[in-house]
């Protein structure tokens, strides 16, 4: 069935799936196998040379995560996606495909800190330097502009500020200079924003986050157009390897099925929270993509469905009354990641942005108060309450 045209809600469920080919299981079946057995020594020998299509070996392809491919390719209204070990590993891959020694990345002043390491790395081994900018305007990323420059990296929301950047801009001046644009549409998934419909070229996520949306698995996407994944496909992601498992394809194919009713929760919670936080008086301030007084909210309002579930604040106080406030939580948990059932929170100065020099980390905005939350599934009205006590027991600062 073709479900292309068909609304979101249905594609999470139905595309790239034909229960009638598989024995009418309503479930898309895990193809656990290393690899596949060929009739003949010529099929086989068809095979390697693409002359014959079919499955040859799961770390070059298996039809599970196939199929969550299709569907990620189809949500993000891309030709092709690839599904990979961990959001590293797809950002790694596609990082590597685009560059060679010697060329330049202009990134968003901001990125999870992984990101920041590989970068580093990128640079100290293999002499690919890159540019930080805030960008904010046209000028300040032409300004950054060299011959050498292949690839701009944008993280909107940038984790953890939840700073935006309009994508439409980055396109305007990118396409001008025929420079790639990569977009880690972690923080949205494609049911609150679409880069690919902005121009971006490619669009990568770490898929442990709201796209398996169950806190049991790491994973990576990446999509884009045909040609590029194809390469992909071939050279990073086949020799380096950091492929999918099927059964953890598996589970990010039940996730997805709930993708959209998720979303819509975790956006119904968080803007209850940041009502509230905004009047708290130990907030000193709140940070959310859809709050009215946000400086960015024009942005959000061209490229963004809801605001998501991350809500990234500052307390008044120091580092160690953050600290304490964390420490004071029973409900919240305090755990690095994101986009899961359970309500997670997070200092990112001491934790995810910890590899990133303080200099480097205070001008992407990230101070010792600032805390991220990831809003959960829970009544709002319980996590509200743990956060309020939480934030009471720090008496007055
Ligand atoms: C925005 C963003 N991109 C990429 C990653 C890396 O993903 P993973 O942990 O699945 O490798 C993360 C992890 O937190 C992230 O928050």
């Amino acid at each position: 069935m073709n479900n292309m045209n068909k609304r979101m809600e249905t594609i999470v469920i139905h595309h790239g799936y034909d229960a009638k080919q598989h024995l009418g299981s309503l479930s898309a079946p895990i193809f656990q196998t290393s690899t596949f057995t060929f009739d003949t020594a010529e099929q086989g020998e068809a095979r390697f040379a693409g002359q014959e299509d079919g499955y040859i070996y799961s770390r070059l392809a298996n039809p599970t995560v196939r199929m969550l491919e299709e569907k990620m390719a189809c949500l993000e209204g891309g030709e092709a996606a690839l599904a990979f070990s961990s959001g590293m590993a797809a950002v790694s891959a596609v990082l590597l495909a685009l560059t060679k020694a010697n060329d330049h990345i202009i990134c968003s002043q901001g990125v999870y800190g992984c990101t920041f390491g590989l970068l580093q790395m990128l640079k100290k081994k293999y002499h690919v330097s890159h540019d930080f900018c805030a960008m904010e305007t046209e000028e300040e990323i032409r300004r950054l502009i060299r011959p050498e420059t292949v690839c701009i990296y944008v993280e909107t929301p940038i984790n953890p500020t939840m700073k935006l950047i309009d994508l439409q801009m980055v396109v305007n001046v990118a396409k001008e200079y025929g420079i790639t644009v990569v977009v880690d549409n972690t923080f949205c998934s494609p049911y609150l924003q679409r880069p690919l419909e902005f121009g971006c070229d490619v669009v990568v996520h770490s898929a442990t986050k709201y796209i398996g949306g169950h806190g049991d698995v790491i994973a990576g996407i990446a999509v884009g157009k045909k040609e590029l994944m194809e390469e992909i496909a071939k050279t990073t992601q086949k020799d380096i390897g950091g492929v999918l498992s099927p059964f953890d394809a598996w589970l990010l194919l039940r996730g997805l099925k709930t993708l959209p009713v998720r979303m819509d929760r975790h956006c119904d919670n968080a803007e209850k929270i940041v009502e509230r936080l905004k009047t708290h008086p130990l907030v000193e301030r709140v940070c959310y993509p859809a709050d009215p007084d946000n400086r960015d909210y024009p942005i959000y309002q061209k490229q963004m469905k809801r605001g998501g579930g991350l809500i990234s604040f500052e307390i008044k106080g120091t580092k160690r009354d953050a600290q304490r406030f964390l420490n004071h939580l029973q409900l919240i948990q305090i755990a690095v990641s994101l986009g899961d059932t359970e309500t997670l929170i997070q200092h990112p100065a001491t934790m995810t942005h910890s590899v990133v020099p303080e200099e480097e980390r205070i001008k992407m905005g990230i101070s010792g108060q600032l805390i991220r939350l990831s809003v959960g599934l829970e009544a709002w009205e319980d996590i509200w309450d743990d956060l309020e006590q939480a934030l009471s027991s720090l008496g007055v600062i």
